[in-house]
């Protein structure tokens, strides 16, 4: 039973953060012509109105894309990124948040493909009709983990695979390194974007250990923590584990990064990690 509703976290911290890295991603690889394919794994619902009731019960998105997206020193980085939130929102006040296969759906060209995969029975409707005339588009009431199987490798031989389970089910937590070892025995050159919570420092680190332990080389991660670890409910930081990372994303997250922090950290106790996990 699927309780997760990522309506009542859009727009936070962490999405602007997971949001950042796929449109940097997107655009590394439209700098060929050559088409991609962009997995979404665990797709959501794809738009998240801001003044309903769910985004207004946790104010979420009020600590996370409202303080950035009207701020006038914005990287230049974040242009593809702003240039989604734009089309969604042409009016003063943020309304909508879109979700990665939005994000997708405006960024990426008619040679492309989008592949995405929701199970939960309010928000795949929602997805489906996203993309009801969307022709680059297959949008499946289908387990994300299973795709990374039966639609990899992808004919085009480049790609762009987001994993960003809710963790609402713990084993997620044991499934993602073992789904990244079945993905990349069947197609070693995508780029392949995971994200992850960090509620438990421990859970968090032996996911990731596991990840390091693969003997996948190119992987970085990038995190941002709003609050120090702690035993308490509730998310203090998230992040991104990129394997094969477009060569310029790096230096690129490097600039971003503090700048982030500057903007969501609000109280000044978070941390930020800007790091290779393994080398060339
Ligand atoms: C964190 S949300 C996705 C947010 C979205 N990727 C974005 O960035 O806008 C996770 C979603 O995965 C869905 N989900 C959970 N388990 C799944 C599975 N095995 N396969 C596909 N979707 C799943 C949940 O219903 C939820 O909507």
């Amino acid at each position: 039973m699927l309780s997760y509703r990522h309506s009542y976290h859009a727009g936070n911290h962490a999405d602007v953060l997971k949001h950042i890295v796929l449109t940097l991603c997107i655009d590394a690889l439209k700098e060929k012509d050559k088409p991609f394919l962009y997995l979404d794994t665990h797709s959501g619902a794809g738009r998240y109105l801001l003044q309903g009731e769910h985004a207004e019960k946790t104010g979420e998105y009020l600590t996370g894309i409202n303080r950035i997206w009207q701020r006038d020193d914005i990287p230049k980085l974040l242009s593809s990124y702003l240039t989604v939130l734009q089309r969604y929102n042409p009016f003063e006040r943020l309304k909508y948040y879109p979700g990665s296969p939005l994000i997708a759906k405006q960024l990426l060209r008619e040679q492309d493909r989008l592949n995405l995969t929701e199970l939960h029975p309010t928000d795949y409707p929602l997805l489906r009709q996203e993309f009801s005339k969307d022709r680059r588009a297959t949008v499946l009431r289908e387990d994300g983990f299973a795709q990374l199987k039966s639609k990899l490798p992808p004919l085009s031989r480049r790609g762009i695979i987001l994993i960003d389970p809710s963790y609402e089910i713990k084993e997620d937590y044991q499934k993602i390194p073992q789904a990244i070892q079945a993905a990349y025995k069947r197609f070693a050159t995508g780029t392949y974007l995971i994200w992850y919570p960090v509620v438990s420092r421990k859970q968090t680190d032996r996911m990731i250990n596991e990840i390091i332990n693969l003997g996948i080389r190119r992987i970085s991660q990038y995190e941002l923590a709003i609050k120090p670890d702690n035993d308490q409910k509730g998310m203090t930081a998230s992040g991104m584990i990129v394997i094969n990372p477009p060569w310029k994303l790096h230096e690129q997250m490097q600039t971003i990064m503090p700048w982030l922090k500057d903007q969501l950290d609000v109280e000044s106790t978070g941390n930020i990690t800007v790091k290779q996990l393994v080398a060339e």
